[in-house]
């Protein structure tokens, strides 16, 4: 079974593409190398250099392998620096984000793991933060396009009957198996 992860050389995308191979599935490693480390890619998965922003090699990728369910991981995840560069935040991380789900679309992918954030919640008052638990409004950029596209995936889903299991980010570090398996047995 074919699987990509997008931002499969950084540092959540190493390790989930590393268990997805020691479970045994084919996984398509996407990413443009901004970040990531393609030493960091276990070298049985088939690396792809790419960027989202390029819908066309999107497309080329998704109609080259039997790919059955997308991991998105790739992302500009700097706080900092999103609140200074608020436009590269929301072409990365909602633009280009479209982009993959055109192309998943187009070759009939409809099953999909996206890693979100913690930052969507804010600051709020509980000291711990509990998954569903109610958005206040982010506080920064970054967190505001991962709520954002948390939104669009909502439409795709009721419009497109796409497939959306939402983690955050060091959760699908652990889970980043677990959760696809759900996904492609569900
Ligand atoms: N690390 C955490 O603690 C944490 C917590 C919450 C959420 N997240 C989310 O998890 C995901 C992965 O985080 P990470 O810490 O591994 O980040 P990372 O920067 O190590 O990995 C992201 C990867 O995406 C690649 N990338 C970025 N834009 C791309 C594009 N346009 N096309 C192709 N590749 C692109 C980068 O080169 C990089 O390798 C992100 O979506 C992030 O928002 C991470």
């Amino acid at each position: 079974m074919h699987i990509l992860v997008t931002g499969a050389a950084g540092y959540i995308g190493s390790m989930v593409t590393k268990s997805l191979i020691n479970e045994g599935y084919q996984v398509i490693a996407l990413d443009n190398l901004q970040q990531g480390h393609q030493e960091a890619v276990h070298p049985h998965a088939q690396f792809v250099e790419a960027d989202l922003r390029d819908v066309t090699m999107l497309k080329k990728v998704l109609g080259q392998y039997p790919i059955e369910a997308v991991v998105h991981l790739a992302a500009v995840s700097f706080v900092g620096e999103s609140v200074v560069n608020p436009q590269k935040y929301f072409q990365s991380n909602l633009v280009f984000g479209i982009n993959l789900l055109e192309a998943m679309l187009e070759h009939n992918v409809k099953k999909l793991v996206f890693s979100s954030s913690a930052a969507v919640y804010g600051s709020p008052d509980a000291k711990q933060i509990v998954e569903g638990q109610p958005i206040v409004p982010p506080l920064n950029p970054y967190g505001e396009t991962k709520l954002m596209f948390e939104r669009i995936l909502k439409r795709y889903e009721y419009a497109y009957d796409l497939q959306v299991t939402k983690a955050d980010g060091v959760y699908t570090y652990m889970t980043g198996f677990v959760i696809v398996e759900d996904q492609i047995t569900s």
